[in-house]
């Protein structure tokens, strides 16, 4: 028998209703529709407004969907492992809250925290499960709600983000799945992006509040050298190892932070513009719901074994890229 494979079998994508859009923003900081859409290449952002609605709630939606899509029972799922770093709680975790709220009561899971590499990290974790034979029916959910870590005085950061979620389920195959992975970490990088406050380091304090310490920080001319040149080169890697070319990959979808970002490593590979699925317009930065988002937005491009590339690059620093046959 060949070795089994993850394969993706179904993807689901989740999005809160309220559009903020660069004018909006423009009414909160002093920001421009014209310096953000082509600084960024984002013209609207959605956002999570209802203070009892969290990261699970997204969840929750986009794993109802491809439960549905997938022919799935709730009782079904043996695993969910979600990649978020705006889970419903510091702990416990949120891929117990989605389990339990979805009726996934044979189900273990657990977080993520990779920030915007957490999908593609998630997805290798929950892959191995798969590919070891253990379980047979495995989810990964990629999600963020920014918007409860963003500064909206903070015009540097608050007009990148967006809220959203996507799922993916595993499942074992032959023939098609994941192929192969580079993920890759530098804990030098943390200065860059994160957020200072509410952890073991800098617990919470009436300080920090009034700091504004619990927000996203980042020096963005940094992530964006570091962000290129990580995605680069884990893709280059990626291709080398599997002795592929860059005319053998179909789709590139990477991580959605900035369209000149994708734009520099689609360039840098050598990427055609019509192979590399760019959303970032719609949503802004998702953290984590990136990737799962794209697949769940560009799936009917899809073939069944299309090779498609994955990569990302977040806090931490983390990134990586991700080799995937598509399985239908
Ligand atoms: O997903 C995780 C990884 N994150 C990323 O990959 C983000 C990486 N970084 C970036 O995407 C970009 O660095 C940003 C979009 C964050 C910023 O773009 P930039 O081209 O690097 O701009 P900058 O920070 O160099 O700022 C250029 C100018 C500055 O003014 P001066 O100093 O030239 O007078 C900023 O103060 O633009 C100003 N600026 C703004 N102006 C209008 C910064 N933010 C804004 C804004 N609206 N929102």
């Amino acid at each position: 028998m060949g070795k089994i494979h993850a394969a993706i079998t179904g993807v689901a994508g989740y999005v809160p209703d309220e559009i903020i859009t660069n004018f909006d923003l423009e009414k909160l900081v002093d920001t421009n529709d014209e310096w953000i859409e082509s600084r960024t290449g984002i013209k609207q952002r959605r956002i999570l407004r209802d203070p009892k609605k969290a990261m699970s709630d997204m969840g929750v939606e986009a794993v109802k969907q491809l439960l549905e899509k997938t022919n799935t029972k709730p009782e079904e799922v043996e695993m969910i492992v979600v990649a978020t770093i705006t889970g419903d709680y510091v702990f416990p975790d949120t891929a117990n809250q989605i389990a339990h709220k979805i009726g996934a009561t044979n189900a273990f899971g657990f977080d993520i925290n990779a920030a915007c590499s957490g999908f593609i990290y998630s997805l290798i974790v929950g892959s191995k499960f798969v590919e070891t034979g253990t379980y047979k029916k495995v989810i990964v959910v990629g999600g963020d709600k920014m918007s409860s870590i963003l500064n909206y005085e903070d015009r540097a950061t608050c007009i990148l983000f967006g809220d959203g979620a996507g799922a993916v389920m595993l499942e074992p195959s032959q023939e098609n799945g994941i192929q192969d992975s580079i993920l890759r970490g530098d804990g030098a990088g943390c200065e860059y992006l994160y957020m200072k406050a509410g952890g073991s380091l800098n617990p919470p304090t009436a300080e920090t509040v009034a700091n504004k310490e619990h927000f996203v920080t980042q020096d963005g001319r940094i992530v964006f050298k570091a962000a290129i040149k990580g995605m680069s080169e884990s893709i280059n890697d990626l291709l080398d190892r599997n002795n592929l070319t860059k005319d053998d990959i179909d789709w590139l979808i990477p991580h959605q932070a900035n369209k000149r970002i994708i734009s520099a490593v689609g360039d840098s590979v050598g990427f055609p513009d019509e192979k590399v699925l760019i959303n970032i317009e719609n949503y802004g930065n998702t953290t984590a719901g990136t990737i799962p988002l794209a697949l769940s937005d560009f799936e009917s491009k899809f073939k069944k074994g299309d090779k498609i590339v994955l990569t990302a690059f977040g806090g931490g620093f983390t990134w990586g890229s991700v080799l995937i046959h598509w399985a239908y």
